[in-house]
């Protein structure tokens, strides 16, 4: 494996390897011990979308690694100014160690990654989001001790970080329910991929439109944006299509009393789930976002090492 550009390049395997990398490089940063294994590399950030956490994490990741990152973004590159992609990737492929890019189209980061000699890694295109999956999974893990078994709810969009996580659920032996309006289900590719994943792994995938059978008895909330980065033109449209699935204290009555609360973010209160829910107790969100960092260098280090000379 060169790329991480789909929750589909990982397996069962590669995702338990990055749950221990991930718990053991945090477990430095709580120390407060310095671990540098990759001194000298170097990244490049690409985005093309906005960014908080994805790039905050990314660059503080690669220099707590012992790197450095350039961050790029379209409109002061000459990726603004039409430049192929596949022009870019080899050009970057002189310089840097790994090509991080966050853009809209997924045949975009596969058009990177078929033209880079470096290793390629997706931070969110409009079909997907497998580095928010792999922290996510790592966050439950953290707290339940176990994935296996575990039912997830997902509400709301069936959007990248949909398609990501029924992947990732599939892999990890899950049940994940995704809760949609029609017209809004992940998709058919991704759901029949994680279906076929299942057979393997005993997971159990549902797509359904009611809220209520997927938050019954649920281990995880999940729910993200309803318009996503692209979509805002059809933001009023969507929040009156939505509002039922809506993650309330209602609706999470449903779920069991120890559930978690999980939002991807950036979350708008009032939309996608209430503020009592996000600021309640059963909300980890803040650990989500945290362990993205944690989990991003674990990934680095599983490319990188094996990349370089
Ligand atoms: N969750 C996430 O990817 O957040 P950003 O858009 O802030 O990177
Ligand atoms: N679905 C959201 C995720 C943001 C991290 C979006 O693509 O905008």
């Amino acid at each position: 494996m060169k790329d991480f550009i789909s929750m589909l390049d990982a397996d069962r395997l590669f995702i338990e390897n990055i749950l221990s990398l991930s718990a053991f490089l945090k477990e430095k940063v709580k120390k407060g011990e310095i671990y540098r294994p990759l001194d000298g590399f170097t990244a490049a950030l690409i985005f093309e979308k906005p960014s908080t956490r994805t790039r905050v994490s990314f660059e503080v990741g690669v220099y707590q690694l012992g790197g450095h990152g350039v961050y790029m973004d379209t409109r002061s590159s000459q990726l603004g100014r039409g430049e192929p992609i596949k022009d870019t990737a080899r050009v970057l492929s002189r310089y840097v160690d790994l090509i991080v890019i966050r853009t809209f189209g997924q045949e975009r980061v596969e058009e990177l990654a078929r033209y880079s000699d470096v290793p390629v890694i997706n931070a969110l295109t409009d079909e997907e989001h497998p580095c928010q999956v792999l922290a996510d999974l790592f966050t439950i893990w953290e707290y339940k001790r176990k994935l296996e078994g575990l039912k997830v709810a997902y509400l709301g969009d069936g959007n990248n970080m949909c398609n990501s996580w029924l992947v990732g659920a599939a892999y990890t032996g899950m049940k994940f329910y995704a809760a949609t309006p029609e017209g809004y289900e992940p998709l058919p590719k991704y759901v029949e991929a994680a279906k076929e994943i299942a057979k393997e792994t005993g997971a159990e995938i549902v797509v359904t439109h009611d809220p209520i059978e997927a938050v019954k008895d649920a281990d995880v909330v999940y729910t993200d944006v309803w318009a996503s980065m692209g979509q805002e033109e059809e933001a009023e449209k969507r929040k009156r299509i939505f509002m039922p699935y809506q993650v309330n204290s209602e609706l999470v009555k449903h779920a069991k009393p120890d559930f978690l609360f999980m939002h991807c973010l950036p979350a708008h209160r009032g939309e996608e789930v209430a503020d009592e829910v996000i600021e309640g107790e059963r909300s980890v969100v803040w650990d989500q976002a945290e362990n993205r960092l944690h989990t991003q260098k674990a990934l680095i280090l599983k490319l990188v090492r094996k990349s370089r000379p």
